[in-house]
């Protein structure tokens, strides 16, 4: 099932809150793309934007984290490492079998679901982190 960003999903940090929303709508894209089955280079290029995307935003928080002296910052760093392998899986079996209704599901479970869960399992906790520690913030 689609789902769409909603407050309930909010971290309380504007920046990160609307890279989430970001990687919702590549999620979502992704899945799309998969599921019209027909231009291979149209899921490729999802793909390539999802892993893109999904980089550049994991760097944010991993910055805000060390920013923050976050404690748990390496095992958070591990969940980041462990979607790109999932990712990586998704891609070979895109390559091997092609864009079916089964791998449509797989991706939207391993991006979209993964992060409704990866925010409200892990990213509130380095929020808390920074609020409840925020004058520990480095000056840099
Ligand atoms: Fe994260």
């Amino acid at each position: 099932m689609l789902r769409d960003w909603s407050d309930v999903y909010s971290v309380g940090i504007a920046e990160i809150d609307h890279q989430h929303q970001g990687f919702f709508e590549a999620s979502h894209r992704l899945y799309q793309r998969i599921l019209e089955r027909e231009e291979l280079q149209a899921v490729a290029e999802a793909l390539t934007f999802m892993r893109d995307y999904a980089a550049s935003h994991f760097s944010t928080e991993e910055s805000f984290m060390r920013d923050h002296a976050y404690p748990a910052l390496a095992a958070h760093q591990a969940l980041h490492a462990a979607f790109f392998k999932r990712l990586d899986a998704l891609a070979d079996d895109l390559a091997t079998f092609g864009p079916s209704q089964d791998l449509a599901d797989r991706a939207l479970d391993l991006t979209q679901d993964w992060l409704v869960d990866h925010i409200t399992d892990e990213d509130v906790l380095y929020a808390l982190h920074a609020r409840t520690h925020a004058t520990d913030v480095a000056v840099s």
